[in-house]
């Protein structure tokens, strides 16, 4: 039995990012922060992850929100509300850490590493922690869900690459000023590599002035069956320990990642993750043009 979308929402004029709610009551029962989920759209569609962005246990729904980049995130945006996913598995991966910490705790979203840094916030404040969202994106349009983490945060700070909104600049930049400022007792960073490899270099204690401060990243390794069977989420520790990001995480810390390693074990399918978009591209504008061209008939 498929899972149908009950609502569909874009979050970006350019409509990359999109927000979709779902109905799977029984996930919905047990997610939580730091859980994912593995889709597979059709019989034909390959399974690929999404992070719980929300969950409404009454209703039964789950949230996810996703950026379109290659082919199965562009055939999802394609779904219009009522139409279903055929499979979704989950929860997945390990629950958030949550308690209640002596001093605030710092959650850094960044780009669609936004939308999954929510549950953990509103759990952490319903800890009775005080917590500090840093939200960064390239550019004002890619930002969204600010007025959701205004509910629940006790400060949040905007930072765009360009300065459209918010401070210009990286989100590192405003996180060194707060951990130099005040103590902090944990970090939480998800976003794109690159991001928490440099949130993690940040508060590991190597910078001068700057004190070492507990960090959690989400690995967005390469996924595939997400139960620890097929090691393609396979990364490497700075300890020189070997772990499964799907099992062992995606929420790991961050001071024993070994991201230069991890940055290009995912980028070994970029050209044949290209050539799949192009040929799904060519493929919905040959249809596009034969329904174009036969409006009218029957067959
Ligand atoms: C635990 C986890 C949670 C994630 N949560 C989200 C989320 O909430 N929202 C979101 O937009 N994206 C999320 N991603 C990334 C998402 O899975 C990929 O964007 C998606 O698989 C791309 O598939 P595609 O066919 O559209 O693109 P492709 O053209 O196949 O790939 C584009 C890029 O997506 C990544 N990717 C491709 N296949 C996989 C795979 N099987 N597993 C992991 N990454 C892959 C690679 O970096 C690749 O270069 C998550 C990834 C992981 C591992
Ligand atoms: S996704 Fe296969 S081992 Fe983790």
């Amino acid at each position: 039995m498929g899972h149908k979308i009950i609502s569909k929402t874009f979050l970006n004029p350019e409509h990359s990012v999109f927000e979709l709610i779902i109905k799977a009551p029984q996930i919905a029962q047990k997610a939580s922060g730091g859980n994912f989920l593995i889709l597979r759209i059709d019989e034909k569609g390959e399974r690929f992850p999404l992070t719980v962005a929300d969950y409404n246990r009454e209703e039964g729904t789950i949230t996810m929100v996703v950026m379109a980049i290659g082919k199965s995130t562009t055939q999802l945006a394609k779904l219009e509300v009522g139409e279903e996913i055929m499979d979704l598995v989950g929860p997945l991966g390990k629950k958030a850490h949550i308690k209640k910490f002596p001093n605030p705790v710092v959650l850094v979203g960044g780009g669609v590493g936004i939308a999954p840094i929510y549950p953990q916030a509103k759990e952490l404040k319903e800890a009775g922690n005080e917590i500090i969202i840093i939200l960064g994106a390239r550019t004002a349009n890619l930002l969204f869900w600010k007025e959701k983490f205004d509910i629940i945060a006790d400060e949040v700070i905007i930072t765009t690459d360009d300065g459209t909104i918010g401070r210009k600049g990286l989100v590192t930049h405003v996180l060194e000023e707060i951990i130099t400022s005040r103590p902090i007792s944990q970090v939480i960073a998800i976003g794109p590599l690159i991001m928490m490899k440099f949130v993690a270099l940040l508060t590991n204690g190597s910078k001068e002035g700057v004190p070492k401060v507990p960090t959690t990243v989400s690995l967005n390794t390469i996924m595939v069956d997400g139960t620890g069977m097929c090691g393609g989420c396979r990364f490497q520790q700075l300890d020189g320990g070997t772990k499964y990001a799907c099992v062992d995480g995606p929420d790991v810390d961050g001071h024993n990642v070994d991201f230069d390693n991890l940055l290009k074990r995912n980028s070994r399918f970029l050209r044949v993750e290209k050539v799949r978009l192009s040929h799904y591209n060519e493929k919905c504008r040959a249809e596009a043009k034969f329904c174009e061209e036969n409006e009218g008939e029957e067959f």
